[in-house]
C-alpha cells in the first residue's frame, strides 16, 4: 500500500428535509451573509429555493441570489459572482443544485481570496492561497463536488475547461436529501452514475494494491450498477436514489484513492482528461462524454495490465473464466451493456459527434496542453495516445 493523504472535512447531514439547517450551519460557521448560487430553474420550479431562503431568514443570515449557473459551468458566471459577492460583503457560498453549482460557488470562493484573475488559477498559472467557506444542498447525484477537493470551469472565449484540485475548496458542510433528487431526468441520472463509477474506477484502474480500498471499489460500483436502472425506471424510489448519492459522494471525497498509486499520481484519470476536452470544446454531459470514451480508452490500455481488468470483470461484472486477457474484454463488453441499458452512448457518434482530422488533431494538443504533459497511470498516455484514443472512440 501507498503512503497517501486523506482529506474528508466536509459535514454531512443526510436524509428527508435536511436542506432546512443550512441557515444554521452557516451560522455556526461564521456566515453572517451569504451569496445563494444556483442554476438553469430547477430549484426554482421544485420551490427549493424558497424553502432555502426561509432557511436563511429564519436563521438571521441575510443573503443575495445569483442563478443561471449552465452545465459545464463558465468563468464568465464566477466573474459576475466574485464581483456580486465584493459588492455585497458575501462570506459565506451557499450552493444549491448539482456539480456545475457547486463548482461555481467553489471557484467564486477562490476568486475572492485572490486578486488577479480567477482564470490564472485555472490555467494553473498559481495555486489558490485561500478561499471564502462553502456548503452546498445536492439536487443532483454525480460529480461528488460535494466532497471533492475539485473545482472544474469552462472558458468559453478558448473552449478549454480546467480543473483546480485543492483541499481549500472541500465544502464545509454538504446537504444530501435524495427526495431533492426525484425530479432529476433519466438522462442526467444515467449521466450521473456513469460519472460516480468513473470516480471510483479512475482510481481503480491504477498501479498498486490496497486490498480494503480495492474492495471499497468494487462494492461502490456494483451498488451503482444495481441501483441506477431502479432511480431511472422509478424515479421516486427513495432507497436508490439515497445509494446513488452517497456512493456519489464516497467515489470522489479520496476514499476510493487511499493507498493506490502509479506514475507519482493517484489514480489514472485519462477518461476524465479525454472527456474535459470534449465538453470544453463541443459542451456535451460530463457522464455521457465519460461513458462515450471509455469503451476506446480500456481496450487501448488493457494489454498493459490484463490482470486489473480481470480482477475488475470477475469481481464487479460477474464474468467467469480463467484466462485474464478474455476476461477482460468480457468484462468491458459487460460494462459496455450495461452502459446502453441505461442510456448512455458507448462511442462519439451514439454521443452526437462526428470529428474530422482537424477536430482530433487539436482534441489531442489541448489534452496534452499543447503537448507538454502526458496523462493516465495504468497506461501512460502522450499526445499521440491520446489522439488514437479519440479516433478509436468514434
Ligand atoms: O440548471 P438546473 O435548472 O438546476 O438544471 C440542471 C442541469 O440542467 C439539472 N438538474 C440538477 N438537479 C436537478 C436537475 N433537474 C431536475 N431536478 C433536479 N433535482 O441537471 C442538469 C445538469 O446539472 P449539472 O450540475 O451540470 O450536472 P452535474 O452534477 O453532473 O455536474 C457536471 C459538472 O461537474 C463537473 C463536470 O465536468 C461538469 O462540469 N465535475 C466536477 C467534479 C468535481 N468538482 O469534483 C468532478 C467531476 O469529474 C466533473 O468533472
Ligand atoms: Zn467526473
Amino acid at each position: 500500500m501507498e503512503n497517501f493523504h486523506y482529506c474528508a472535512p466536509t459535514r454531512v447531514e443526510f436524509g428527508r428535509g435536511v436542506e432546512t439547517l443550512a441557515g444554521e450551519l452557516i451560522r455556526g460557521f461564521g456566515g453572517t451573509k451569504a451569496l445563494l448560487h444556483y442554476g438553469g430553474g430547477s430549484v426554482v420550479r421544485s420551490g427549493l429555493l424558497d424553502r432555502m431562503i426561509a432557511s436563511l431568514e429564519a436563521a438571521g443570515v441575510a443573503h443575495v441570489e445569483l442563478g443561471g449557473v449552465v452545465p459545464n459551468p463558465r468563468v464568465s458566471k464566477v466573474r459576475e459572482g466574485i464581483e456580486l459577492c465584493r459588492r455585497e460583503g458575501v462570506d459565506f457560498l451557499l450552493a444549491v443544485g448539482g456539480g456545475s453549482v457547486i463548482d461555481s460557488a467553489k471557484a467564486i470562493g477562490y476568486g475572492l481570496a485572490y486578486d488577479g484573475d480567477v482564470w490564472d488559477l485555472y490555467e494553473h498559472k498559481c495555486a489558490p492561497k485561500g478561499s471564502t467557506p462553502t456548503g452546498c444542498v445536492l439536487t443532483l447525484a454525480a460529480t461528488g463536488s460535494e466532497m471533492s477537493d475539485s473545482s472544474v470551469i469552462s472558458n468559453e472565449e478558448n473552449g478549454k475547461k480546467r480543473g483546480v484540485n485543492n483541499d481549500l475548496c472541500r465544502c464545509r458542510f454538504a446537504l444530501l436529501n435524495p427526495e431533492l433528487t426525484y425530479t432529476v431526468p433519466a438522462y442526467q441520472t444515467a449521466a450521473g452514475s456513469a460519472d460516480i463509477i468513473s470516480h471510483t474506477m479512475e482510481r481503480y484502474f491504477s498501479h498498486g494494491t490496497s486490498e480494503p480500498t480495492d474492495s471499497l471499489a468494487e462494492a461502490l460500483i456494483r451498488t451503482v450498477l444495481e441501483m441506477a436502472p431502479r432511480a431511472i425506471k422509478n424515479p421516486e424510489d427513495y432507497d436508490a436514489r439515497a445509494a446513488l448519492m452517497w456512493a456519489g459522494s464516497l467515489s470522489h471525497n479520496g476514499l476510493t484513492g487511499c493507498g493506490r498509486g502509479g506514475h507519482g499520481r493517484v489514480g489514472d484519470w485519462a477518461c476524465h482528461q479525454l472527456e474535459h476536452e470534449l465538453s470544453g470544446m463541443f459542451d456535451v454531459t460530463h457522464g455521457a462524454g465519460l461513458a462515450a470514451i471509455w469503451g476506446a480508452w480500456s481496450r487501448y490500455v488493457m494489454p498493459s495490465d490484463p490482470a486489473r481488468f480481470a480482477r475488475f470483470a470477475r469481481n464487479v461484472m460477474g464474468v467467469d473464466g480463467a484466462d485474464d486477457t478474455a476476461a477482460a474484454f468480457a468484462g468491458i463488453e459487460a460494462y459496455e451493456r450495461f452502459l446502453r441499458e441505461i442510456g448512455m452512448p458507448t462511442n462519439l457518434r451514439e454521443l452526437g459527434l462526428t470529428l474530422d482530422e482537424k477536430q482530433l488533431d487539436a482534441l489531442a494538443y489541448n489534452c496534452s496542453f499543447q503537448g507538454t504533459r502526458d496523462i493516465g497511470s495504468i497506461r501512460v498516455l502522450e499526445q499521440a495516445d491520446m489522439r488514437e484514443i479519440y479516433r478509436l472512440a468514434q
